[in-house]
Order: structure tokens, then sequence, then C-alpha cells
């Protein structure tokens, strides 16, 4: 398969052929970021569903690996998560060497079932041994997936959805084989679409020692940009209790970013979290050859105090990239063609509005197509335009402006990332965030900078490769 394709990414994980869609089983594990997957590597579109696999040593380059869980007539390997079992709680490693265990929705393609099934490996991950007294939890319902298991004390706990419900239930565990109903959540925040992929984190609150508890909810409709999308809530865990302590807020604005969960074991500080870069509105119609479907950059989390209230900040894990150009401190007024061509690219702008209305990026510019990141001094937005960004018209819901609200003002601090087939906005270090997909023609490789109704400073502009 070739891999010079224009709509490639290059520092964005897809597989090498065939379907993708949510992270599972995300842990680093004896040195490695292992990336699970959505995966029917036989078809562009979803189906049933295999896990595949991948290994990474920066959450950049990564190396895919054969299918780790496949799919069978009887068994459809759908969303979960892996943790190392250290202490061997399980007894299904020695107590040299505790195994990986794989917890995972089994999704019965006939009589449409959902339970969790355990899988376990104990050679870091390459095979997997079915348990068998499979499934471990089994409450006879059609819409009870996505295991995300954590630990817990001297155990374990599992987040998981009852999704038409809107419902998240913990459950937990002295030996990840016997689970116990602990509490459950909701409904509460969105619950416009069903909910899926729940995911609770520590996270550290920045310039403190203290962090609070984040439940991480994704939503199949009703988020900002239309379509799926994912909410969260801060809040502590009293016991195996979640207790939310402040409403329910957006994670990203932009439209493709879902099911993100985070790494079991990541080092840190904070967690770190990935998503799959689609939505479910429209994931199965995209432009795609070979392959359909891709990762977003990993994310570091912190939590700022930010009127009075705690709001996720995101940070991408990105390649530094050589400087292909840079300006400080230049007065710009309407529209400036940049110097550089580019499919992938990091920019990190510092722009001061100044006097003007509208200040912001194009990327991807073509004759007649490009993408627009555009800040709205006056109305506190930014947003991504991708009304022209190339191949639009696949399906209504795509060509869209979405919008999202800006904390502060005065100096803007954007950081985009383009990568052929993507654009990721991070705005105040990660406050604000958006993540667009796009198809531009393989020629549409402009950039360009633009301050409208006035004269803005472009205080510093720095271009990565
Ligand atoms: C989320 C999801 C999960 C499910 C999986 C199936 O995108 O619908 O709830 O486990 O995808 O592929």
């Amino acid at each position: 398969v070739s891999t010079d394709r224009h709509d490639r990414p290059r520092d964005h994980f897809t597989p090498r052929r065939g379907w993708l869609n949510d992270p599972n089983g995300l842990i680093h594990h004896a040195g490695e970021w292992h990336l699970f997957f959505q995966h029917w590597p036989d078809a562009l579109v979803h189906g049933p569903m295999s896990w595949g696999h991948a290994v990474s040593t920066d959450l950049l380059d990564w190396t895919e690996l054969p299918v780790a869980l496949p799919a069978t007539e009887a068994e459809h390997m759908w969303s979960g998560s892996v943790v190392h079992d250290g202490a061997n709680t399980s007894g299904l490693g020695t107590d040299d060497e505790g195994p990986l265990v794989a917890l995972y929705t089994s999704f019965d393609p006939v009589g449409l079932g959902q339970a969790q099934s355990l899988v376990w490996s104990t050679d870091d991950g390459s095979t997997w041994t079915p348990y068998a007294d499979n499934p471990v939890l089994d409450i006879g319902a059609t819409a009870f997936r996505d295991p995300k298991v954590l630990r817990h004390g001297d155990g374990w706990l599992m987040v998981l959805v009852l999704a038409d419900e809107r419902t998240v239930e913990l459950y937990r565990s002295p030996d990840l084989l016997r689970w116990e109903h602990a509490s459950s959540f909701g409904p509460a925040g969105s619950v416009e679409g069903v909910w899926e992929c729940p995911d609770l984190l520590r996270v550290p609150v920045e310039g403190t020692h203290e962090s609070a508890v984040v439940l991480l909810v994704s939503v199949l409709g009703g988020a900002p940009a239309g379509g799926s999308g994912m909410q969260y809530f801060v809040g502590e865990l009293h016991d195996a209790e979640f207790r939310p302590t402040q409403d329910a807020q957006w994670l990203d604005h932009g439209a493709d970013f879902y099911a993100a969960v985070s790494y079991f074991a990541a080092p840190g500080p904070g967690p770190v979290v990935q998503g799959w870069m689609s939505n479910w509105l429209y994931a199965n119609d995209v432009p795609a050859t070979d392959f359909r479907g891709s990762m977003t950059l990993a994310r570091r989390l912190s939590l700022r105090q930010r009127d009075g209230r705690l709001v996720l900040v995101q940070r991408p894990v990105v390649r530094p990239g050589e400087v292909v150009h840079a300006v400080a401190d230049e007065e710009l007024a309407g529209t400036v063609m940049l110097p550089v061509a580019a499919r992938s690219c990091r920019v990190v702008a510092e722009v001061d509005p100044g006097t003007a209305d509208r200040v912001g990026l194009h990327v991807r510019v073509g004759a007649a197509e490009r993408t627009t990141i555009v800040v709205d001094v006056r109305a506190g937005t930014v947003a991504i335009d991708r009304t022209r960004s190339g191949a639009v018209d696949f399906h209504a819901d795509f060509p869209a402006l979405h919008t999202a609200p800006l904390s502060g003002d005065g100096v803007v601090r954007l950081e985009v990332v383009v990568d052929e087939s993507s654009v990721e906005v991070f705005v105040g270090d990660g406050e604000v965030v958006l993540t667009d997909q796009v198809f531009p023609g393989a020629g549409s490789d402009g950039l360009a900078v633009f301050a409208e109704g006035g004269t803005a400073v472009l205080r510093r502009l720095t271009i990565h490769a």
C-alpha cells in the first residue's frame, strides 16, 4: 500500500488499510505506548470489529502490528481498555510478571447482546488468551459497553455506559474477574445522544498540588459542532461513587474528536488522552482510498482555574519540527500569503488584535479552497471554517463553521497542527480546542495570515515543518 497518498497524515496514526474508529486499550507499558483500535481491515466502513494494534515510543511514529483481537462470526470485539495487572491480582500471570489484561465489549451480532469479556497477555500484548469464564460481566443488556478499567486502592474500578439510559456505571473488583456494581452517574449534561466510551481521570490543577477527578463521556448526538462529541464533568470520587462539582463542559468544539480515553500508566505529569478524529454523522462517508479513519494527536491534560471554575487544558504531543518561517512584531492589515508551502505543519502564533475585528490564518490554501481559523474579537469566539476546505459535498453536515467561545481578551495564542486531512487548533495553551477533518486537493498547500477591519500585530509567528 502506498504511503505517499496526499491524504495520509504524517503524525497521526492511520491503519495500513481498512476502517478505524475508537482508540482501545491505551497503555504505556515496558517503554512503549500501545494503541489498540476498532478496526475492520477488509472494508472502508464500520462492521465486524476487531482490535487493531500499533506501538510507538513517542506517540507520533507508529508501527502497526498484526490484529490483536480478531472478530468472529459470533463475537465482535467492541471498545474497551487494557491494564497492567502488576500485582497479579487476577492470578493470570506469575508473581514475578503480572499480565496485561484487556476488558472489552463482546457484541453478539445475532442476539445483539453486549457483555464485558476478558483476555490476557503475558508477552507484552503480542498474543492474547481468552479467559475461560467469559463474559466476566453480563447483565443481559443490549446497550452496555465500553469498559475502562483503572486502579483503585488495592483493587480495580470499571466505568462503562448504559448507553440508552445515558448513565455511567461504576463496578469494582479485587481481581479483574469478579465485578460488583458500586454506583451510577447520570443522566446529566448533554443527553440528546446515547452515551459511549467513558473514562475517569485524576487531573492535576495547574499551579497547585491539588487534583480533581474528571469524567469523560462521549455523546453520539447534540455536540456543539453537530453530531457526536465529548463532554466532561469535574468532580470527586467518594469511594466508588463519582460526584460532579461543576456543570458539564465540552472537551473539543470541532466536529472530529470522539471516544477519547486515557493511557493506563502514562508517565506524568497528568493523563494523556487520544481520540478518534471523526464524527458518526459522516464517518462512513469521508473521502477514502485504502484506509478510512485516523486518531487525533495525543494530548496531555491539566486543569486550570478560569472564571471561577476548573477547565480542562489540552496540550498536544507534537514533533518540534524545524522552523521554516518566523516573524516577530510585525503589523498586519489585510491578507498576507506566507512564503511557505505545506500540507502538514505546525503554526504557533501570538496575535495582538489591535484595532482589527477579525484575525486569523488560512491553511491548505489553493486556487479555490482554503480552511480558515478565525478569531472574532468582538464576538469573543474562535472558529474553524471548512465550508470551502476542499471535498465537502459527500455529506450535507460536513461543510460548516465550528465556533467556540474564547476566554480572556488581548493577545491570542494559537497553536495549529495541520496534517494532510486534519486541523487541530489549540487556543490559549489548550484552554479551547477545535479538531476538524478537511479534504483539500494535494496542490492546496498555501498559508496566509489576515487581519480585517483594522491593524493587528503579529507578536510572533513560527511555522514548523
Ligand atoms: C463508539 C462506539 C462504541 C462501541 C464501538 C463499536 O464510537 O460506538 O460505543 O464500542 O464504537 O465500534
